[in-house]
C-alpha cells in the first residue's frame, strides 16, 4: 500500500515520500551544511551571498522534516572553529543573518509547530544575538512538533569538556566527587543534546567526508549519507532521497545481520522477526535512551 502524502508536500517531494516507509523514519536527522562558499565563488559572488542563499535551503528543509513529522532536526549552522578562523566581517554578516532568521521565520515555526532549541557555546555569542535566540526560543517553547535545533558556536569536543566539567560539578555540590558517578548515562544527561535521541542519520553536503567536531559522541551509530548538492541547492526534496537511501541500510549496532547470526544460535537470527518488528525494536530504544538523557 502506498503511503498518504503530507499535505504541504510539493510534486516532487511527493513522489519521492511515496517510496519511503513512513513508519521507518529516522527519528533524529542531523545536517552538516556545507557548500555556501563554494556555491558563491560560482556565480562570482562574496561568499556570504552563500550564506545569505542557504536560508532558503534551511527553510525548506525544516518545513519538510516538519511536515512528514521528523522528531528531530539539528543543523550545524556555525562550529566554533568558523567563529575563531573566519574573517570578522564573515562572523559578523552570519550573526545578523541568523538573527533576521529567527525574527523573519518566527511564524513559520510556529505554524508548523516546530520547537526551537540551541548547542553551542551561547554565553561566547553577541548579547544582541542571544537575546534574539532566546526570544525565538521563548516564543516557540509552547510547540509540540519537530525539535530544530541549532549548532550555533558548537563543537563536539568543547561538548564533551563542558559535560564532564558539569559532572564534577554538580557532584562537588551533592557531597564530593567521590560520588561523582561516570557511565554512558551519567554522560550523556550532561551534553547539550540531553533533550534529543541520538540521530540516526546525518547529511552532509557539498561531497566532503568529514565529520568537522559535529556530534562525535551522538553520532556513534549515525548513518552517514553525504551528497554533492551544495547547501544553498538543497531542499526538502534531497532531505526525502536522504530518507529513502537511510532505509535501504541495515542497521546493526554493532550485531549481526541476519545470514551471520542465522548459524549463531543468536535470538536476533529469528526468521520470523521481521524487518519492521526489528526497526521498532532500535526505534524503541532509542526512544527510551532519549528518556534517559531528559
Ligand atoms: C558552510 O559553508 C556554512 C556555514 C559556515 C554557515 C551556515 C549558514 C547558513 C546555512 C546560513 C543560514 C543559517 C541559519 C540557521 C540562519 P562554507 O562557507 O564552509 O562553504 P565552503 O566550504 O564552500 O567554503
Amino acid at each position: 500500500m502506498q503511503a498518504r502524502v503530507p499535505a504541504g508536500l510539493d510534486h516532487k517531494e511527493g513522489e519521492v515520500y511515496r517510496q519511503l516507509d513512513p513508519e521507518r523514519l529516522p527519528k533524529h536527522i542531523a545536517i552538516i551544511m556545507d557548500g555556501n562558499g563554494r556555491w558563491a565563488k560560482r556565480r562570482h559572488l562574496p561568499r556570504v551571498a552563500g550564506h545569505r542563499a542557504g536560508v532558503a535551503a534551511v527553510r525548506s528543509t525544516v518545513e519538510t522534516a516538519a511536515r512528514i513529522g521528523i522528531h528531530a532536526l539539528t543543523l550545524y549552522a556555525f562550529s566554533e572553529e568558523n567563529w575563531k578562523k573566519r574573517p570578522k566581517s564573515e562572523v559578523d554578516f552570519l550573526m545578523r543573518l541568523l538573527g533576521r532568521y529567527l525574527k523573519a521565520e518566527l511564524p513559520t515555526l510556529n505554524d508548523n509547530n516546530i520547537r526551537l532549541e540551541y548547542i553551542g557555546r551561547q554565553r561566547e555569542l553577541p548579547p544582541d544575538v542571544r537575546k534574539r535566540m532566546d526570544w525565538a526560543h521563548d516564543s516557540t517553547a509552547q510547540n509540540t512538533g519537530t525539535i530544530l535545533t541549532l549548532a550555533l558556536n558548537y563543537s563536539a569536543r568543547s561538548e564533551l569538556v563542558d559535560a564532564f566539567r558539569s559532572m564534577v560539578e554538580v557532584a562537588s555540590k551533592n557531597g564530593g566527587v567521590e560520588h561523582l558517578r561516570i557511565d554512558e548515562d551519567a554522560i550523556r544527561e550532561h551534553l547539550y543534546t540531553r533533550h534529543l535521541p541520538d540521530p540516526d542519520l546525518v547529511v552532509r553536503t557539498s561531497g566532503e567526508m568529514r565529520l568537522s567536531n559535529f556530534l562525535l559522541w551522538q553520532l556513534a551509530y549515525a548513518e552517514i549519507y553525504v551528497t554533492p548538492t551544495l547547501w544553498p541547492d538543497f531542499r526538502g526534496v534531497h532531505l526525502l532521497e536522504a530518507i529513502a537511501e537511510y532505509q535501504k541500510r541495515e542497521r546493526r549496532y554493532g550485531g549481526l545481520n541476519d545470514s551471520q547470526a542465522a548459524g549463531t544460535g543468536s535470538n536476533y537470527s529469528d526468521r520470523n522477526t521481521s524487518r519492521k518488528e526489528k526497526a521498532h525494536h532500535f526505534q524503541g530504544n532509542i526512544s527510551k535512551l532519549a528518556h534517559h538523557g531528559e
